[in-house]
């Protein structure tokens, strides 16, 4: 195996490019409506009823938005990368980067496109596994919680979980929604972790024009 030139590729379609900062703009309006429905946390930039209303029209659009692109993610192939048998091996890379860390070495990327069978040989790098299974760790609660306020009567065994983790609510529906608040804080950090690594990554390129300098392996050789 050889690896030394870069090559320049198509990394993300079109489509995907647009389903995820389309995911980020909605990702921003439910931030901004749900602090402003918020009892804990008001950021009043909108009258109540209104926020609500953009809330909640923006959850239901959010949900659909996110279940198209995991399929997407699917049914494109790009979640061969990503699948479950990857999450062990993510692990230990994620302890060997940190291992690396403390010990002032460089992590070597195991990302290189082939140039005989004009394909990725590996992606991502394996943290990235982490990654993708959180976002979707903390859509899946967004959206559970968000339909369990909205719909509690459909919706009761999400609020009584939710009681059961905090007992401490005068009623299910209250710890419901102080767990949705929690979340989405916890989104807000996730955003920002996201966001900073793929910036020093140099990724964000990619992820608007849609094509990447990867390093070339020759799998031939
Ligand atoms: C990224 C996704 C989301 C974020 C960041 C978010 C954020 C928030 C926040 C901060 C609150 C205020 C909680 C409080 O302090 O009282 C809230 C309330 C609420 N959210 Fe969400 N939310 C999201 C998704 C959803 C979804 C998918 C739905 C439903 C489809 C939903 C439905 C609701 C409802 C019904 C309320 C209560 C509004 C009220 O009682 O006036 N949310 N959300
Ligand atoms: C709510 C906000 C966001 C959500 C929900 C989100 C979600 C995702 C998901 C699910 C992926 C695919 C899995 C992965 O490669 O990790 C991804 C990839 C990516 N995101 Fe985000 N993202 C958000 C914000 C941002 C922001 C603000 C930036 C840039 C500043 C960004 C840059 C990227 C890039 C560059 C990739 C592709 C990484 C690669 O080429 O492998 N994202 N994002």
């Amino acid at each position: 195996m050889m690896k030394s030139e870069t090559i320049a590729v198509k990394r993300h379609s079109f489509l995907y490019r647009i389903l995820h900062w389309f995911i980020v703009l909605q990702v921003l309006l439910l931030l901004s409506s749900g602090f402003a429905v918020s009892e804990y946390i008001p950021l009043a930039w909108i009258s109540r009823g209104a926020a609500r209303s953009l809330h909640i029209l923006m959850g239901l659009t959010w949900t659909g938005t996110i279940t198209f692109f995991i399929y997407y993610f699917m049914m494109s192939g790009e979640y061969k990368w990503f699948g479950v048998s990857k999450i062990a091996p993510a692990f230990d890379f994620f302890i060997h980067e940190a291992r690396s860390f403390v010990k002032g070495k460089k992590v070597k990327s195991p990302v290189g496109y082939s140039r005989d069978e004009k394909k990725y040989a590996e992606k991502i790098v394996p943290t990235e596994v982490l990654a993708w299974w959180g976002w979707v760790s903390l859509w899946t609660i967004m959206v559970l919680t968000g339909l369990a306020l909205l719909f509690p009567e459909s919706f009761g065994f999400i609020n009584r979980l939710c009681y059961a983790i905090i007992p401490a609510f005068s009623k299910a529906t209250a710890a419901t929604r102080f767990i949705h608040l929690l979340v989405s804080t916890g989104m807000v950090i996730y955003m920002m972790i996201h966001a900073y690594a793929s910036w020093t990554f140099g990724m964000v390129g990619s992820m608007i024009s849609g094509s990447n300098e990867e390093p070339v392996i020759d799998l031939k050789k």
